[in-house]
């Protein structure tokens, strides 16, 4: 094609149609399961995946799924775990989605096996379950270390044999309105660059995470937070932004390979946290909020990983949060590995376990093939080197609990895009079941949502301005455009460095203070070559939501003046209580400007305070 003809293709703003009851935005875990159960429900389903269906983020929550079936421990139900959520999530959380997530789990999880996942098995044959940070009993029903994988395989499976319509490699732009209602969203095929329109009568967001926004993180390309900045900027409120969570095991050797999760299995598993000096240091710093249900020494936590219910759980179990920061404060204090880590070890297990180096093979397949194949190394010979990474955000777009409709009509969200759950931290196989629970309501309600409604109604004027903005990088000219990556790069650097795991005012600030000149940097983004295949200019519009978001984080970050979950401020160590009564709302505000401010979190119900009381 001649360069005239080849930009005359760029910039063609025809697009291909279609037409759903509900479009799910986000095929892993909570995308596919609301897309199954609005399909079941009866009404016409679409299902958007930014890259190929069965690659999703899910398939990263490795070590299993939270549910109280109390198949390992029969003093767990849904009350400890609620109350364990709670705990984890340091009160922030929307009591009545952890009361409903706690309650709906375990039937999410058989239901999960009558449609053919294969759990590993207790001695009689029952689902098995293994203990993870912050669960009072071994609650995890797993696959080995590959349960979201399974989960997915499964959900898929089930999916396809709906007749869900399935359009994948597409991104979206922009969600489409009329009026205050969201109708329908307008992307494009990843592939060969052509717009599409989706029209609908509800849409339920189910895109996951924002890890992209950071230097080191176990997310994949995908997450750059789309599914947050379409409902920001639709007008929808999202909520708890500073709240990132740092998984403590990502992998930090090779370079080429840093972020890559180490799941928290293997220290279900019995693996154990050593500094350079070999020295387990997590027996160091137990908070008083834990110090009851933490073994004092290395015995009774061994005895707690192989199922002893009268010992208590090994302090590495502790939440990814206080976990993370102490695995920080080794490397700072000059008792890392080579690499800036620390030494993971489940090798040792071979001193307790005649079988041992089997045994880890068996629970832990994907560790070792992951660290064998990626680093050279024998996990059941040596032990692993290991750091924080960027694994997951609790805040996201706020919901009503019961339907997860957002604060915009026809817009659902379910699983990491939206906010509530995990309040201040996640614990470790609460997004699987999440994802389960809350993917199955927003389904059922997007569903009963798009009957009622009429048709929808698109808005040219509106489809024309999204298109045109979206090819604006071909349109650049020569002189003062800048490539994609080197703002993307620029932009992780500073979220890493300012708003990460150890965070300060003067820190945030800064990162704050470099917004406008990314933005404007990111608005002279421009691409070569046609619309084919063309990753630059993917980059270019994903830039859009990754500046939106980390943002959102770091304006939420400065304005929490208080340490709690996976928000660390050293310059405000503490929990302060009435801060701990406060969600952080972002809203787009009628100027154009991001408005950020707190509100009073919904006192809990009564009953439920009470089991938290108990279970203290
Ligand atoms: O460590 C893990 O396997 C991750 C699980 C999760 O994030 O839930």
């Amino acid at each position: 094609m001649s360069t005239r003809g080849q930009g005359e293709a760029n910039r063609s703003m025809d697009y291909e149609s279609y037409e759903h009851d509900v479009l799910v935005i986000g095929a892993g875990g909570a995308g596919l399961r609301a897309a199954i159960e609005a399909s079941s429900a009866g009404v016409s389903v679409g299902l958007v995946c930014k890259s190929l269906l069965g690659k999703a983020h899910t398939v990263m929550a490795e070590g299993g799924m939270a549910a109280a079936l109390a198949n390992v421990d029969d003093r767990d139900d849904w009350k400890v775990h609620f109350a364990d959520t709670m705990r984890g999530g340091q009160y922030l959380n929307n009591w009545r989605m952890a009361e409903l997530h706690a309650q709906e789990a375990p039937a999410r999880a058989r239901e999960l096996e009558a449609w053919g996942a294969v759990f590993d098995r207790t001695k009689d044959g029952r689902i098995l379950q293994r203990n993870f940070g912050g669960h009072k009993y071994p609650r995890l029903a797993h696959v080995g270390d590959r349960t979201g994988l399974e989960m997915i395989r499964t959900l898929q499976d089930h999916g396809i044999h709906q007749g869900i319509d399935v359009h994948m490699e597409c991104t979206i732009v922009e969600l489409l309105k009329d009026g205050d209602r969201v109708v329908g969203a307008f992307g494009y095929d990843r592939e060969r660059g052509r717009f599409q329109l989706f029209s609908a009568r509800a849409v339920v967001l189910a895109s996951g995470g924002i890890g992209r926004a950071f230097k080191v993180t176990s997310n994949s390309w995908e997450y750059t937070g789309d599914g947050h900045a379409l409902a920001y900027r639709a007008g929808a409120d999202l909520m708890d932004m500073e709240f990132v969570q740092f998984h403590p095991t990502g992998m930090v050797w090779p370079p080429s390979v840093r972020g890559i999760l180490v799941t928290e299995g293997v220290r279900g598993e019995g693996g154990v946290l050593r500094n350079s000096n070999g020295k387990r240091f997590m027996f160091e710093d137990i908070p008083d909020l834990y110090l009851s249900s933490t073994a004092d020494d290395e015995e009774e936590g061994w005895r707690y990983t192989q199922g002893d219910k009268n010992s208590r759980r090994p302090p590495e179990l502790l939440t990814r949060d206080h976990v993370a920061r102490c695995i920080v404060r080794e490397i700072k204090e000059g008792r890392g590995s080579p690499h800036q880590g620390v030494f993971l070890d489940i090798a040792w297990i071979k001193e307790r376990l005649p079988n041992g180096a089997e045994h880890i093979k068996k629970k832990l397949p994907s560790m070792y093939h992951q660290f064998k194949q990626l680093a050279g190394i024998d996990i059941t010979e040596e032990p692993m080197e290991v750091g924080p990474t960027t694994h997951y955000v609790m805040g996201g777009i706020r919901v009503d609990p019961d339907s997860q409709m957002s604060t915009v009509p026809g817009l659902f969200a379910a699983g990491e895009c939206a906010a509530g759950l995990h309040g201040a931290n996640r614990l470790g196989g609460n997004s699987l079941s999440d994802l389960l629970v809350f993917g199955q309501r927003a389904g059922q309600y997007a569903a009963s949502f798009a009957k009622e409604q009429g048709a929808a109604s698109i808005n040219q004027g509106q489809v024309e301005e999204v298109a045109r903005q979206a090819l604006e990088p071909f349109e650049r000219g020569e002189g003062n455009v800048e490539g994609p990556y080197q703002v993307q790069f620029d932009l992780q650097d500073m979220m890493q460095a300012q708003v990460g795991i150890v965070r300060t005012e003067g820190d945030i600030q800064k990162a704050i203070d470099e917004f406008p000149t990314l933005r404007s940097r990111a608005d002279r983004v421009g691409v070569q070559g046609n619309r084919e295949y063309n990753a630059g200019w993917h980059t270019a519009l994903d830039l859009r939501n990754l500046l939106m978001v980390a943002e959102a984080v770091a304006r939420s970050a400065i304005l929490r003046r208080e340490s709690r979950g996976a928000h660390f401020r050293e310059d405000y160590l503490q929990k302060d209580a009435e801060q701990g009564k406060l969600n952080t709302v972002v809203r787009l505000d009628s100027s154009g400007e991001m408005q950020v401010k707190q509100e009073a979190l919904p006192p809990v119900r009564g009953d439920l305070q009470e089991i938290i009381e108990d279970n203290k």
